[in-house]
């Protein structure tokens, strides 16, 4: 097993030890006769606080990552322009090599059923996604940091041959 793999058990585990531990906990703690009758005015007033805490979490969490959202992104003037068509099962890419470091304008659309255009790197990182839709053009703008080939997949079940949606991506210099 790898480092990863164990990792992930580890954690995996030790969060279902606690959440049996947990959910035993709640299980005996109301059937104690020796606890006293619940102070509802208190617990209202704390069910209050925990709502706040809550807002202020999602609020915090939505205003630190809502500036990363890809979508709606403009290309510059001198953007690449690359139209890309999905079909079952291919992906039609122009063969003109993009530039490293000069922004690709994605032009994305499919002509038959929803399909998920995912561009990784020959390692087999994820570089980003964008659903791809019939009867629209989907607008990605992506910048790749350095030549070589990258790896196009589909990433949405699109039908028996979805395994075989594959094509390649290649940036120059
Ligand atoms: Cu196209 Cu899966």
């Amino acid at each position: 097993m790898g480092t990863t793999a164990t990792v992930l058990s580890i954690s995996f585990t030790t969060v279902c030890v606690l959440g049996i531990a947990f959910v035993i906990y709640i299980a005996r703690s109301t059937r104690n006769p020796a606890v006293a009758a619940p102070d509802h005015g208190a617990l209202a007033e704390r069910e209050k606080a925990w709502f706040g805490v809550v807002v202020v979490l999602l609020v915090s969490l939505l205003v630190a990552t809502i500036f990363f959202t890809p979508y709606g992104r403009t290309a510059s003037a001198n953007a690449q322009v690359e139209k890309i068509e999905a079909i079952q099962f291919a992906w039609l890419i122009p063969s003109t090599p993009l530039q490293a470091g000069r922004q690709v304008e994605f032009k994305l659309t499919s002509a038959d059923v929803n399909h998920s255009f995912a561009v990784y790197t020959m390692s087999g990182e994820l570089l980003f996604e964008v659903q791809v839709m019939p009867g629209r053009t989907t607008d990605y703008v992506y910048t790749f940091k350095h030549a070589g080939t990258y790896r196009v997949l589909c990433l949405e079940y699109c039908g028996v041959g979805h395994a075989e949606m594959e094509n390649q991506l290649t940036v120059t210099a």
